[in-house]
């Protein structure tokens, strides 16, 4: 049955000033092009929830397209449409993306049992979608502005904290949807609910993945590596038997789970640095996950989801340095080595190498080296340049790198700070070698 409520005041309450106009706008928009407009999904849902969510999905009763176009002049949007879907992307000047989508019946070529005449199109493009709490939409115009509709009990499965499928085939539609569940469920620590979670049991015992891309399952492990909760997603992906449907090698014993434990808090600490420099999250847990394999068994893992060429470079090359920072860095432990030795081990990694690293180390002193590298030592730059040095009686050669990773040196460990120092550093260096060698002509 179809609920309505307004929750005009909640709207205006809740998001922010320039958001609200933008739905005022499309809303009038609709009015004024005689088709109905909704804002819809995840973006009502977040409201509902007090999350804020920027990602606004509109559907129009009509075309969509000639809508978006007609938005997006107002706007000064750039509009890109999609024929085919007659669907429109609005990318606006500060860079705001909004999706817009077209509803008409007879676009819809299932599901063929309902009752097409009694479904207004609205319903049917909510119909398609993954779980109720995804089904929400909120009309924008002018005389409706802010009324909720609820065709499928979202708000009641919003406030019970339960993630539904609208259809027993919606699994078998779309396979994907059982790694979304999982992933609704840790974000907002919701439940699946139990019709579903059979659903998603007797999918895996259909052998559902079987039939999936490996590029669109790791897409979705992607983003559940990405979201709140990593190792509870993996756990329950593997209690419900859906890694080892995947790939027999996925399902982790509990005694990796400390391992994933220490990757998800690294990673979170890493976070709240708040770096330019983004890891490709998903790549450090997979290097857990495959701890302990052989190239062979990674290969089979990489080769099964379609890890692009890049990635599964990136994977490799890091496994081989893997154990012998390992090794140095235990050496550099036992023999209190200086920041620069710390320096000359880890500056090989790559971001994602360094992260399962000082995840992966036992020792509490060498998680805290790298740590330690990655907020003040891995960027350190030198003051001293080439030309200084040329100024200093030199010939540009092989000493020239030799000086300056000298100077470096000596700066990551603390010795010289200033440029004025640098240079004294560098000139004793030129001096002392200069006496081993025939003295340069300028
Ligand atoms: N959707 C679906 N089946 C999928 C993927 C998406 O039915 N396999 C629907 C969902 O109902 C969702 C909408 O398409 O509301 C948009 O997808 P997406 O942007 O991925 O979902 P959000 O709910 O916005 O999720 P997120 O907060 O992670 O962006």
């Amino acid at each position: 049955k179809r609920q309505e409520k307004n929750i005009r005041q909640i709207l205006l309450e809740r998001l922010p000033k320039d958001i609200v106009s933008l739905l005022q706008l499309a809303g009038q928009t609709g009015q004024e092009l005689d088709v109905a407009v909704y804002a819809v999904g995840g973006f009502v849902r977040d409201m509902l929830l007090g999350i804020p969510n920027d990602d606004i999905d509109l559907v129009v009763e009509g075309d969509g397209i000639a809508f978006a176009q007609d938005l997006g002049r107002k706007l000064g949007a750039r509009v890109r449409p999609h024929l085919k879907f007659r669907t429109a992307v609005l990318i606006l000047p500060g860079g705001q993306k909004i999706d817009v989508a077209t509803a008409r019946l007879e676009y819809y070529e299932y599901p063929a049992a309902l009752p097409i005449v009694e479904l207004s199109s609205l319903k049917m493009d909510l119909y398609r979608r993954d779980f109720s709490i995804n089904t929400l939409a909120i009309h924008l115009c002018p005389p409706h502005f802010g009324r909720l509709v609820d065709f499928f009990g979202g708000q009641q499965d919003i406030k019970d904290g339960i993630i539904r499928v609208l259809h027993s085939l919606s699994f078998v539609e779309d396979p994907t949807r059982i790694i979304r569940a999982i992933r609704f469920e840790q974000r907002f620590q919701f439940k699946i609910g139990g019709q579903t979670e059979r659903l998603i049991k007797n999918a895996v015992r259909l052998n559902i993945f079987q039939k999936l891309s490996g590029a669109r399952i790791r897409h979705e492990l992607r983003l559940l590596a990405e979201d709140s909760a990593p190792l509870d997603a993996f756990i329950r992906m593997r209690d419900l038997g859906l890694l080892q449907e995947i790939h027999p090698l996925l399902h982790f014993p509990q005694t990796k789970e400390a391992l994933l434990e220490e990757i998800e808090r690294v990673i979170t600490w890493y976070k709240l640095l708040f770096r330019e420099e983004a890891p490709d999250i998903w790549i450090v847990y997979f290097l857990g996950l495959v701890s302990g394999f052989d190239t062979h068994q990674v290969q089979a893992l990489t080769s099964r989801l379609r890890f692009p060429p890049k990635r599964i470079e990136l994977v490799e090359s890091t496994r081989r340095q893997l154990r012998y920072v390992a090794m140095q860095l235990a050496q550099w432990g036992k023999n209190e080595g200086s920041a620069a030795d710390l320096y000359d081990i880890l500056s090989p990694l790559s971001l994602e190498g360094l992260l399962y690293t000082m995840a992966k180390q036992r020792k509490l002193e060498l998680k805290k080296a790298v740590s330690h590298y990655l907020t003040h030592l891995q960027d350190v730059g030198i003051l001293v340049t080439g030309s200084d040095i040329k100024k200093m009686g030199l010939e540009p050669g092989p000493r020239f790198a030799n000086i300056l990773r000298a100077v470096k040196r000596a700066v990551l460990n603390g010795e010289v700070r200033t440029r004025e120092d640098q240079l004294k550093y560098a000139r004793r260096m030129a001096a002392s070698l200069q006496g081993q060698e025939p003295k340069a002509v300028s």
